[in-house]
């Protein structure tokens, strides 16, 4: 039987809102969901939330916006689940850069930073065209990798992600709330 089947557990340690962070590729989304489920949290992701607002992709918005009028329209969408219980949000691997964010990170949820090695992100994301930071060179995206690093690790609970499956990842999620 998959370890996931079944009724959510009652989990007397979870927090109203668990956000996870992380690169791009690092899991978020697919891990959140599972984490969601066995908990019996809602699950939303900050992207889609983003998209379905704006009626268009994130790939446009960054096109015909700009990347500045998507930071702040993710800054308000993240604001806007804050009095939301009993939810897993997956963020998008920026969110977490800009400063504003930072309190949500911090102070109004239980934020797990799934890291991933820049081999294997690469690996998992290809040429993948709906992100648009992926048009850069790989030298750029190195740098914004570990750039982006401390801030991650300063935010959140780290688990390693690199080998290993979404439900053995969710479950480590799961352990430390226990
Ligand atoms: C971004 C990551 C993307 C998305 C946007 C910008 C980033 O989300 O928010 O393309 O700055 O790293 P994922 O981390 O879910 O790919």
């Amino acid at each position: 039987m998959p370890r996931f089947a079944g009724k959510p557990e009652t989990n007397s340690h979870a927090p109203h809102r668990i956000a996870l962070i992380g690169f791009m590729g690092s899991g978020k989304t697919t891990v959140g969901r599972l984490v969601a489920a066995r908990l019996g949290y809602r699950f939303l992701d900050l992207d889609v939330l983003i998209t379905e607002n704006a009626g268009k992709s994130i790939r446009e918005i960054f096109a015909e916006d700009g990347e500045e009028t998507f930071r702040r329209i993710e800054s308000d969408t993240l604001y806007s689940v804050r009095e939301m219980n009993r939810l897993v949000i997956a963020t998008g691997g920026g969110a977490p850069v800009r400063q504003e964010n930072q309190e949500f990170f911090e102070n109004l949820a239980t934020t797990f930073y799934l890291e991933v090695s820049f081999k294997e992100f690469l690996n998992r994301t290809g040429r993948d065209h709906a992100r648009p930071l992926l048009d850069h060179s790989k030298n750029d995206l190195v740098k914004l990798y570990k750039s982006r690093l401390p801030i991650y690790r300063g935010l959140g609970q780290r688990i390693i992600t690199d080998a290993r499956k979404p439900q053995d990842i969710a479950a480590a999620i799961l352990k430390k709330m226990s």
